[in-house]
């Protein structure tokens, strides 16, 4: 990271960068810290799951590290400046966004991030449930935007963009937007984004972006009418990828579009390239209507316009069925 790395952080840098022994008397002069700290921060990170190998006259040596999205490992690579320079860590959780605004109303400062291996009563848009297992990657991201609680969708897009750019880079599948922030492989959703915040109508308190990327499981745990409609990278690319690496990137991607927010035009001349929805006879579905017509644009505060009877129509939420 950019940003300064504790002592922890940069004794696991240290274990990685060596491929033998360094000894516990070299480790503690290097961090002005005693050889009873340096042997705890070993003891706090086998039990992370790294197998450190141990010898009293030569010292550590990593042999191997967890497939886990632990805080210290996602700190060594990271390129971003802000976001992320706190990263609360859990194995599971009910929902991360719901501890998220949690935090958020306790004075959580803006670029945390709350994550999880797992959720169990993970939330997706319009009140429904979104199945959340170990391999996946579910995090929160506070963020306390200065834009009016009008433009906030604004930040939804940001993301979207952020997590098919960043598939697309793996480049081997082509990943794609269907409005308003469903990330596509195949026409099967493989992640949903969820903001929900708290605002006046010329100052947003908080916003809590919650992002559900299917990574690391196979597809088959789909039933129902998921089974069609959901995807997993696994599932698509046939071999798990480095969960680490692809979520520094995706963290990377999130914080350039961020700090250029007030560009929204790139945003959307981005959104408009990944999206699958412009073009299309596309019926939105919500609690209050059905409409069917043809995806036109997106305007500037986010809407979509359809184009029913000759005559367009400006949707701000609810669901999209392509035809
Ligand atoms: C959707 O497509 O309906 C949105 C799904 C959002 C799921 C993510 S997973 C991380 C965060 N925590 C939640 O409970 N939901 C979001």
């Amino acid at each position: 990271m950019i940003t300064k790395l504790s002592k922890k952080e940069k004794l696991l840098q240290l274990l990685y960068q060596n491929q033998g022994y360094i000894s516990g008397e070299k480790l503690s002069q290097s961090f002005g810290v005693s050889r009873t700290t340096i042997w705890k921060y070993i003891k706090y990170f086998r039990e992370a799951g790294y197998k450190i190998e141990s010898s009293s006259k030569l010292g550590y040596r990593l042999i191997s590290s967890p497939d886990k999205l632990l805080p210290e490992e996602i700190k060594l690579g990271l390129k971003t400046k802000k976001l992320a320079e706190r990263i609360f860590y859990f194995k599971q959780v009910d929902s991360t966004n719901t501890l998220a605004i949690q935090k958020a109303k306790d004075g959580a400062q803006e670029g945390d991030i709350v994550l999880a291996e797992k959720q169990k009563k993970g939330r997706g848009r319009m009140g429904r449930d979104f199945i959340c297992p170990s391999g996946g990657l579910w995090f929160s991201v506070i963020l306390r935007p200065e834009i009016k609680a009008m433009l906030a969708t604004r930040i939804t897009y940001l993301f979207a963009v952020a997590v098919a750019e960043t598939i697309n880079q793996l480049g081997e599948i082509k990943a794609e937007i269907k409005w308003p922030n469903d990330i596509l492989i195949n026409n099967k959703k493989v992640c949903g984004i969820l903001t929900e915040m708290s605002a006046e109508i010329d100052l947003i308190n908080y916003l809590v972006v919650g992002v559900g990327i299917n990574l690391n499981f196979s597809a088959d745990i789909f039933t129902g009418e998921l089974e069609d409609k959901a995807t997993t990278l696994l599932t698509e690319l046939g071999y798990e990828i480095n969960r680490v690496e692809f979520f520094q990137s995706l963290l990377k991607n999130i914080e350039e579009l961020y700090f250029k927010l007030d560009d929204f035009e790139n945003v959307l001349k981005r959104w408009k390239k990944l999206n699958c929805t412009l073009g299309r006879i596309v019926t939105i579905k919500d609690n209050r209507r059905e409409l069917t017509g043809e995806a036109v644009d997106i305007n500037q505060d986010g809407a979509l316009i359809l184009e029913v009877d000759g005559q367009e129509k400006k949707i701000y939420s609810g669901d999209l069925l392509l035809d």
